[in-house]
Formats: structure tokens, sequence, C-alpha cells
């Protein structure tokens, strides 16, 4: 059983659907992901939006592999039960069959992750059965995907179910082990989760999904920009550290320290 599993392994998400709900954060560096890892969450994702989180960019696409695996390297080494999964980012698995699988093989030998995530559903479906052949891995990412910021105009919701339900059957059949909803119709995402055999993992798609996932500064209010609506917030972290900076300036500036 995943909750008692003292590794999480890509085959043991897989079983989990229908048993357990999988908890998902993610995480940038090793401080957050020893916390993280320590509170049993199932699933670290050094998801692209580090582009966002650490580096104030507006959209992911500006991340870079060589900047994913130094994050990747920072949790992997504080992570000793959850699966930890690299982001691929935009460019690195769009080129080439060739370049996407030696991008993927770099993403684990170097980040030192278990399984690679990736975003788009029936477009992206031999991409993923590729690598899932070269024995990594690939958790799948539907619905509102950032990388295809351009082409969808903006970070669009995407709300045609026949379109959603493909994309999520594709990427089940090319052996993703997992496929993450984002911001897709509560009722959509709950068809997709009856529909297809692996587990479906929501960001504002509803609680009908087989696991939650949540960018963890928004989760903890450690953020420069409002959160999405969505986003639960559970402490308000940048308050603290501003308090705490407040009041070691003071200090400073009154000669008590
Ligand atoms: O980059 C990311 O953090 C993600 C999650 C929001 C799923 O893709």
């Amino acid at each position: 059983m995943l909750s008692n599993a003292s590794r999480v392994t890509a085959p043991l998400i897989r079983e989990a659907k229908g048993k357990e709900q999988i908890t998902v954060l993610t995480a940038y560096d090793f401080q957050i992901a020893r916390i993280v890892d320590n509170a049993n969450i199932d699933i670290v994702l050094i998801g692209d939006s580090l582009e966002n989180v650490y580096r104030g960019s507006e959209t992911t696409l500006t991340a870079t592999l060589p900047q994913m695996i130094y994050h990747s390297q920072c949790v992997s080494r504080a992570v000793k039960r959850a699966l930890c999964i690299l982001d691929m980012p935009f460019g690195s698995y769009h080129v080439s069959r060739t370049a996407t699988l030696r991008n993927a093989v770099r993403a684990v030998k170097q980040g030192g992750v278990s399984a690679i995530k990736l975003e788009g559903g029936v477009r992206m479906a031999k991409t993923i059965e590729a690598i899932v052949k070269i024995e990594i891995p690939v958790m799948a990412h539907i619905g509102l995907t950032p990388q295809s910021y351009h082409r969808m105009g903006g970070f669009k919701k995407q709300k045609a179910r026949d379109l959603l339900l493909a994309d999520a059957k594709a990427v089940a059949d090319a052996g993703a082990f997992a496929v993450v909803l984002e911001v897709i119709d509560a009722e959509i995402a709950a068809e997709i989760t009856n529909e297809i055999a692996i587990p479906t993992i929501g960001i504002g798609s509803g609680p009908s999904c087989d696991g939650q996932v949540l960018v963890v500064n928004d989760l903890i209010g450690l953020l420069h920009t409002p959160s999405p609506s969505f986003a639960k917030r559970y402490a308000d972290v940048s308050s603290v550290i501003s308090d705490a900076v407040k009041r070691y300036a003071a200090d400073v500036r009154e000669k008590r320290f």
C-alpha cells in the first residue's frame, strides 16, 4: 500500500488508483523538499513552475533543462520516501525523438529523479511511449498546459470534453503511470477519472480526481503574485518572513543587535 511504503515508486502510484488518494506537492530546494517529504507527501514534483516562483517569470517557457536538473539535485538529495519527478521544460521534448530521449535520460541520470513529467495529450502520446520504452516512467499533464501559452493565447481553461477525454485516454494508452488534470471542469475530471485506468492528479479540477497537486509556495503563502483562485492556502509564510526581517532591521538600526 502507498501509505505504508518506505519508498514510493511509479508502480505504487499506479496501483493506488481507487484505493488511496495520492498527495503531490512541488518543491524546488533542499529545505522545503525535506519538510514536504517528512510530512509523507507521496510525490515531490520539481515543477517548471520554479520559473514563476523562483525566478519571477510570467510563463514557464524560459525554464531550461540544466536549471531543472540543478533543482532536482537539491530536492532528490533531501527526499527519502517520496517519488521525485522532474518536469521536462519547454523545448526539451519537442524537437526530435533522439533529443527527447537523450534529455529524459539526462534528467534521470543527473537530476536523481525516478520519473519525469511532460505536458500534452494526443500529440505527445508517441513521445510518452518512446520514453517509457527506455525504462523511464512518465507522468502526463493535460488540460491547461502552461507550456502551450502561445498556442492557447494565454493561460486558458480547456473546456472541450471530447478532446480532454481523448487526451487522457491517449496518454494512458501510451504508458503514462499517472496524469495531471489542470483546471478542468470538475464533472469532466470525474468522467476522465472513471474512464481511464491510471490515477488522475487534479489541480483546480475538483474533488473527484485520484489525488491532488499544489505548488508549495501557493500552499504556504510565499509568493510575489496572487495565487490562482483554486489554490488552497494553509499558511502565510510571506508575513512571517517579512515580520522577522523588519524586526531584525529595527534591532540593527536601534543598536540592539
Ligand atoms: O510546474 C508545475 O508546478 C506543475 C504543477 C502545477 C502540476 O506542472
